[in-house]
């Protein structure tokens, strides 16, 4: 295959979804990362029928064992995979939740999608992207994943998981420095979205401009093991 090649993790709504018809659209061949093959049917059809292309692949990112088959499975038909797109996420605390009355399981569970899910696609992906020569991993963080600012809000199980990405944007870029492969956290901004909810201040199109750009700008207008933000580093 001559085209690129990229991987979209939560590709059936919300900002994977948009993220992944545009790389489509500009000629990149997309594989779709959904846990139901179903759900991100109408994602492939908005993709072919502006002439682009993609294949839908089945993965729920909690689980390391589906990441695992999901990593051998594109290896027998892909010799190597140029952009990993860290988007599929989830954010289960509501509005109360605070350290001291969080369940463990609702740490757990967002420590399985959005720390486990984004390393282990990383650990099982990065083997296949070494042949690039344009290499590109983005992580979906948030702000409220950053340290270096005040708390913005509450939400902690879901903070803390976005800070642990970041941790791994950091020390993976520092293994790969050597490669031809950037990495990057994102924080796409308050988006309407599911997970953004309704009084989101960004439309899907500008939430995915930053992490666009990050996936198709030339290589040398991005750092990697930087963290951004509207097309800016942001600080951790
Ligand atoms: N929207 C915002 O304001 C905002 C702000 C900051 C950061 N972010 C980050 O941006 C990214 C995208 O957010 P969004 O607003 O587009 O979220 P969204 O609309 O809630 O979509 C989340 C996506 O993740 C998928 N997903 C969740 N758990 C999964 C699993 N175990 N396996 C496979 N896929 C799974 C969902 O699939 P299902 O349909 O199967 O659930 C869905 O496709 C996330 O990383 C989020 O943390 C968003």
């Amino acid at each position: 295959m001559n085209s690129k090649i990229a991987i979209v993790t939560g590709a059936n709504r919300g900002l994977g979804k948009a993220l992944a018809e545009k790389l489509a659209h500009d000629g990149i061949f997309v594989i779709l990362v959904s846990r139901d093959v179903k759900k991100a049917e109408p994602t492939l059809q908005a993709i072919e029928k502006l002439g682009g292309k993609g294949m839908i692949k089945q993965c729920d990112i909690s689980k390391t064992s589906d990441i695992e088959m999901f990593a051998q499975d594109i290896s027998k038909d892909f010799s190597c995979i140029d952009i990993l797109i860290n988007c599929a996420a989830i954010n289960i605390d509501g509005q109360e939740v605070t350290i001291e009355t969080m369940p463990l399981e609702l740490m757990e569970q967002t420590l399985a999608t959005n720390f486990y899910g984004t390393l282990w696609m990383c650990k099982h992906i990065v083997p296949l992207m070494r042949p690039s020569k344009d290499g590109r991993i983005i992580n979906f963080s948030s702000g409220l994943g950053q340290l270096g600012v005040p708390r913005m809000g509450p939400m902690p199980a879901y903070s803390m998981s976005k800070t642990i990405v970041n941790a791994i944007t950091k020390n993976l870029a520092e293994e790969l420095k050597d490669t031809n492969i950037i990495v990057t956290s994102v924080d796409p901004g308050w988006v309407l979205t599911d997970m953004g909810g309704p009084n989101a201040m960004l439309t899907i199109p500008e939430g995915i401009d930053t992490p666009y750009w990050l996936a198709t700008a030339p290589a040398n207008e991005i750092s990697s093991g930087y963290f951004y933000k509207e097309r800016k580093v942001l600080d951790w």
